[in-house]
This record gives C-alpha cells, structure tokens and sequence, in this order.
C-alpha cells in the first residue's frame, strides 16, 4: 500500500517545532563508530529511513547496534566480522560509502558497492579514491565494487581536493585519524556537519585541527575510545520549516538547531521580507505579505547550501517578480521545478540556470516527489496553492524527515499521511 502526503492551505502557522539531530551527521558518525573498538553512544539521532540504512550496513561489518532510548544508538565496534558493505544497501543510500575510510584505517581493507547515481546527478567518488591512495591504500574497481587495501597500513600524506567535497573530506579524515604521520587535507568542505565528526573524534581521542577551515591537519594516533555524543541539530530540517512558515504566513519558532548554520539562508529569506529573530537554539521567523524576489547561488558551506534549493525555489514561486536561482553543486537537481510546474509554476530552466518567475497561483494537483528535499518542497509549495496537493513517493522524504507531516500539523498546517491504493 503506497502512501501520500495530502496538503492543502490552511491560513497561517503559529507555534513551534523542535528539529531533530542532522541526518548529514548521524550516518557519518555511525561509521566513525567502525574506528572505535568499544561501545560509541550516540544521542540526538533522528529517527529516519537513512539511519536504519546504514545501521543494515554497519551490521552487515560486525557492528552491534541497539537503541536503548529514543533517538540513542549504541554501536559496539569491538569485533569487526567482514570488511564488505553489500551492494544491496550502498544501492540504497549514497552514504554508505562514508565506511570506506574508516573499514580500510581499522582493518586495512574495505570492499564498497559503488554508489549508484542518484536523480539529483552522477554521485562520484573519484575524490575518495584518488585521497586513499596518497594515503598508500591499493583502490580497485571490480564487480561494482571498490576494493580498498592497505596490508601495511595508512600513512599521512598532504591531500588536495579539487572541490570541497562534503563525502571525500569526511572519508579523508576517518581514514587519517589512524593513520602512521600526519595528513594534511586542503580545500576541504566546512560543512557543520564535519565539525561534528572532528568533534566527535576528538573527543574519542583524535588529534584534528583545522575545525571550520579549508586545512585540516590530523595527527594520526594509535587507538581512538569509546565516547558518548550528542548530534548537531539538522540545519536543512530546520530551514525547511522555515521556508514552511515564510511560505503560509504568520509566525513560528523553529528549535533544536545553530542559527549560525544556516547563515546565508537566513540573509536571503530576510532580503524577501521575512522577519526573522535569532535565538540561542533556533529561530523564529514573521512571514512577509509582499515577498520580495532574491536570487540564490548554491555553493558549499558557508555558501547557499545546495539541500535548501528546492525549497527556496517553492517560495520564491510567491514573489512579486521573479529571482534566478543557480545549482553550482549538483549537475541535475532541477526536477522539482518540472514537478511544481504541474501545480502551475512557471520555471524556466537553462543548464544551471533556472528562472523562477513570481506572482505564480499555485494549484493544488497530484505530483511525484522526484528526491529527498524535492519532495519537501512539494509538501511547501502545497501550503501556498488553491485546493490540495497529493504528492507520492514519500518514501524520499521519510530518508531524511522525521514526523515530517505532524511537525507541519503541530503549526497548524492541513498536512496528513494518507494510504493510496496505487
Ligand atoms: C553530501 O553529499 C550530503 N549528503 C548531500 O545531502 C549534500 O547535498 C552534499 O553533501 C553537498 O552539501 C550526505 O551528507 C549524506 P559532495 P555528498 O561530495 O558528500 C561531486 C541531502 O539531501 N563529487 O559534496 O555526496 C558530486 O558529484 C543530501 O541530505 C565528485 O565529482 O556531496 C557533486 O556534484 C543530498 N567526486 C559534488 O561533488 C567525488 O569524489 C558535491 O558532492 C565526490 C563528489
């Protein structure tokens, strides 16, 4: 039985919504849990599609997952039993790959199902191998499979990215903890959720420096410890109901995350009218009845991040004018302009370029949600358009959502999980 999300305009939200722990953190520091021979504690985990995903993967290593609590998972990492993650779970999700590094940094070996592409573009990870072999491991790819070896183990070389990868900077830095010397790795990505792994390895007894910088130094150490430790709040789950209550009006607060996370996404929604006061663990934000246009370029961290696209996109539909938004991270992740175009959006897409024209009466229509953020975006543009929007294929949105439809519903918007015979 397939379900839907049925949303339709309700008047403006009012209340407050609590975000969960960031999902682009959970998965990575679950398989940082692969260096650590012991129990790792990790609390603030949301519960999604994503963390069971890699939770199948993990185990499938040797690792010993339980959830004593709401939202904590243990992982005891004492004895490794295989260093193959399946294909049938890398098919799944993308970030199954963060095992790599830390598989070849405490065993020595890692084999990876190649990620498949993905619809927001081709997903490589090019930039992890290439990063793994200055560190001395053999990469090979066969059968669909990365195997990685490093029978006498990782030594610390300088690494340069080509691009900040988010995926290649975190691989790097689980493989190098462990590591004979010291790895320097340059343009590296900032986001915050590599803060967080570098916190959390630190604390497990890591040498990083470099936090929140393009250099990161990591001398490597003998053994890391096991440790408890508390995820950062989702940024991009926070964003998204920001962009919800900008979108249906009134005021809301949004907790459980770092304003300064969402920096740049703040800025933009102010340039359109929005009021927003920053608190200490979240914000809360006054929608404008005039919506002003602004144009958004995504970029890596601290840029426009790339996962608030679409949802930017949704609203800027609402603007007196219209605003250019620009995709510099992924090569394909458009597909939900040509979804809300169904519900009467008129957006123009030219290679990166997509010209998001204003003023638009959003009707409410059946739509398939074509990613993750995509089909949030969905759900928000269906608080802006006359009569109901039933979008499908929530399964993408349950990846990285948690009770994504009753945090809607606490604010007063007309949101319901549905099941709809196919
Ligand atoms: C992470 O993906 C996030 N996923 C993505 O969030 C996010 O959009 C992305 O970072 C950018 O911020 C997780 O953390 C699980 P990248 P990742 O490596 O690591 C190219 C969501 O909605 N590239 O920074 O895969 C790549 O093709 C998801 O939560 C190479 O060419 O992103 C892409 O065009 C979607 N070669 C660009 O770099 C490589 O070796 C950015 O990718 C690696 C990446």
């Amino acid at each position: 039985m397939d379900e839907i999300i049925r949303v339709q305009s309700n008047g403006p939200l009012s209340g407050e919504i609590q975000v969960e722990g960031a999902k682009n953190s959970a998965l990575k520091l679950m398989a940082a849990s692969l260096l650590i021979p012991g129990v790792t504690t990790l609390t603030n985990v949301p519960n999604i599609a994503d963390v069971y995903v890699m939770s199948e993967a993990l185990t499938a290593l040797g690792v010993v997952i339980d959830s004593p609590a709401p939202h904590t998972i243990t992982l005891d990492a004492s004895n490794l039993t295989s260093y193959r993650a399946p294909y049938e779970v890398v098919a799944k999700m993308r970030a199954s790959t963060a095992v790599l590094g830390p598989l070849v940094a405490r065993s020595g070996h890692a084999s990876v199902a190649l990620p498949g592409g993905c619809n927001i573009g081709s997903r490589k990870i090019d930039m992890h191998i290439s990063g793994l072999e200055i560190l001395g491991a053999t990469c090979k790819i066969e059968h669909g499979y990365i195997e990685a070896l490093t029978p006498t183990g990782l030594h610390g070389m300088p690494v340069s990215l080509v691009f900040p990868s988010v995926g290649a900077t975190e691989n790097l830095i689980m493989a190098a903890v462990l590591a004979e010397g010291t790895t320097i790795v340059s343009n590296a990505a900032r986001e915050p959720e590599i803060a967080d792994l570098i916190d959390f390895l630190n604390t497990a007894g890591a040498q990083i420096e470099g936090k929140n910088t393009t250099t990161l130094t990591i001398i490597g150490v003998e053994e890391l410890k096991p440790i408890e430790h508390r995820v950062v709040g989702d940024r991009i789950e926070a964003g998204t109901f920001i962009v919800a209550g900008c979108i249906a009006g009134g005021t809301i607060t949004v907790s459980g995350f770092n304003p300064k996370h969402l920096g740049i996404v703040l800025d933009k929604l102010e340039q359109t009218g929005a009021v927003i006061e920053r608190l200490d663990r979240g914000v809360r934000v006054t929608a404008t009845d005039t919506i002003k246009p602004v144009d958004i370029q995504t970029l890596p961290y601290p840029g426009f991040p790339t996962d608030m696209q679409a949802q930017m996109m949704a609203y800027l539909t609402q603007a007196q004018s219209s605003s250019i938004v620009t995709e510099n991270v992924f090569e394909n992740r458009f597909m939900f302009a040509d979804e809300i175009g169904r519900m009467g959006a008129d957006i123009r897409i030219e290679g990166h370029y997509a010209l998001v024209r204003g003023n638009t009466h959003l009707s409410g229509a059946p739509v398939v949600a074509p990613d993750l953020r995509g089909g949030a975006a969905l759900v928000l543009a269906g608080l802006a358009a006359d009569g109901a929007t039933e979008v499908s294929n929530i399964y993408h949105v349950d990846r990285g959502y948690e009770s994504f439809c009753e945090k809607l519903q606490s604010v007063g918007a007309r949101v319901e999980r549905l099941d709809r015979d196919v």
